[in-house]
């Protein structure tokens, strides 16, 4: 299926996948089908579980009634617990924590591969792990006013809350890989600390098993939301906007440059200003755009039969029906993102200057980034011929090749550089 494997579990034997071996059966539209319930991924949980997706829906309606912030304290401190230990996935090798790394803003610390999962942590993963941080402001999924989808936790949304989402990898084939929430609870109960995240969730021994999931469920979800390491707020861009610090010429004019309407206009999507009512930019609008990122040829996307269209499936199934969203994905932060490698939902680009210079040539040098097929460059090759339309044209995008690009390679280093103040941890 893939010839290049995540180096993460370097002493497995690369096993035959269950993908792979669903590949050699030859038979397409059986294999699209049974793609679409494996690929389950970190999301919403597998359609034979979708009945168990009832967590709390948002971050307040975790604090229950009568509930204090002691016991919210204390559903952060077992959430913590939850998310580090690999006990919570089949193999008893695999912990969130695993495919989200503090010190990579949250992100997969692979660098360059997609994760593997499953029990034998031999079953490729197709998306990259995306940071879990500055998630607190994003919302269920949802159509605006003029008809624009917003919000929802995945790249294509399909999870309306973090407790929801959480099901996701525990349940997925090429993630934690339980074969049912039945197996997610036995596992729970057996753990050390079952008192305490019981406890912390206003239950007793008690507790049924749909009790026992959602106390689960709604523990790594109060982690994220309330444990300040998601959080911090601690980057270089925040030091100057306190006045603490002050930008290189190099940072600054890189700023100028995001936030420029005709030039690099970063900042109409990952919004450099802060959202109504609040202090700090997340640059990002939690909106959908298809971008036309090349396929990655050199992991598992590279499956010919997979085409990962975001919105519109075939990973997430309620949208199918509208092909104006194929190809677009959820506008991740870009706070911590000098951290994040590999770049963009299907892990094609290796280096943020890489993923800055998408940008500039995407349309003026295509043979850049995508396949000459028989004398002619295939742009927008992750796509079906059929959505490419659906590709963002605006700005810095939308010119043909031979204009004069609106990015010069020295702003794609401004650009670079100005991203890399965005991450936590600076010390002035
Ligand atoms: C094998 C690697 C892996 C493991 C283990 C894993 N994740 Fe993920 N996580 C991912 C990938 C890949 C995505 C993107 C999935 C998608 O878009 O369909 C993701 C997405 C997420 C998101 C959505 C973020 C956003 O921006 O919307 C959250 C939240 C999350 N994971 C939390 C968790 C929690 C909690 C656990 C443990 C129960 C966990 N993950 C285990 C790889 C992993
Ligand atoms: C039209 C909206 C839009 C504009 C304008 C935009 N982005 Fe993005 N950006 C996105 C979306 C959507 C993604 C995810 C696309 C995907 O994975 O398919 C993304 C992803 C990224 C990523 C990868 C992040 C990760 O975690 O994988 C980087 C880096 C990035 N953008 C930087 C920039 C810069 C720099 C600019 C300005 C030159 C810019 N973006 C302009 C919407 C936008």
């Amino acid at each position: 299926m893939n010839t290049q494997r995540s180096t993460r579990p370097s002493t497995t034997p690369a096993a035959p996948s269950l993908l792979a071996t669903l590949h050699s059966t030859g038979r397409s539209a059986l294999l699209a089908s049974l793609l679409a319930a494996l690929l389950a991924a970190c999301g919403d949980g597998s359609p034979a579980d979708s009945t168990d997706t009832t967590g709390p829906t948002d971050p307040t309606t975790i604090v229950q009634d009568g509930s204090s912030a002691a016991t919210e304290a204390a559903r952060v401190a077992v959430g913590d617990l939850l998310f580090h230990d690999t006990r919570l996935s089949a193999g008893g090798n695999l912990a969130c924590a695993s495919c989200h790394v503090q010190t990579r803003g949250h992100a997969d610390a692979d660098g360059v591969f997609l994760p593997l999962g499953g029990p034998a942590l031999d079953q490729q993963g197709l998306r990259s792990s995306p940071t879990l941080d500055y998630l607190n402001d994003n919302r269920g999924f949802a159509f605006d006013n003029q008809g624009r989808p917003a919000g929802g936790f995945t790249w294509d949304g399909r999870a309306d809350s973090r407790a929801a989402q959480a099901l996701g990898p525990l349940l997925a084939a090429n993630e934690m890989a339980h074969a049912s929430s039945a197996a997610v609870v036995a596992r729970v109960r057996s753990l050390p600390y079952l008192a305490q995240l019981l406890s912390a969730s206003g239950l007793d021994a008690a507790a049924s098993d749909a009790q026992v999931l959602e106390a689960l469920q709604g523990a790594l979800q109060s982690y994220q939301a309330g444990d300040q390491d998601y959080q911090l707020f601690t980057s270089k861009f925040d030091a100057v906007q306190d006045g603490r610090a002050s930008f290189t010429a190099q940072e600054a004019r890189g700023l100028s440059l995001f936030n420029s309407p005709q030039r690099g206009n970063c900042a109409s999507c990952h919004s450099s200003t802060p959202p109504a009512g609040q202090t700090r930019a997340l640059f990002t609008n939690f909106g959908y755009f298809a971008l036309g990122v090349p396929r990655n040829s050199s992991s598992a996307t590279a499956d010919p039969l997979f085409m990962d269209m975001g919105l519109c499936g075939p990973v997430r199934t309620d949208l199918s029906n509208r092909t104006d969203l194929c190809g677009q994905f959820k506008v991740p932060t870009l706070r911590n993102v000098a951290l994040t490698a590999p770049y963009f939902h299907n892990g094609a680009v290796a280096t943020l200057q890489d993923a800055v210079s998408f940008y500039a040539t995407r349309d003026i040098d295509p043979a850049r980034w995508y396949p000459v097929v028989d004398g002619a460059v295939d742009k927008f090759n992750d796509l079906p011929v059929a959505y490419r339309g659906n590709v963002n044209q605006q700005p810095p995008f939308g010119l043909q090749p031979g204009q004069a690009p609106r990015l010069s390679a020295q702003d794609v280093q401004d650009l670079t550089a100005f991203l890399r103040t965005l991450t936590d941890g600076f010390v002035p």
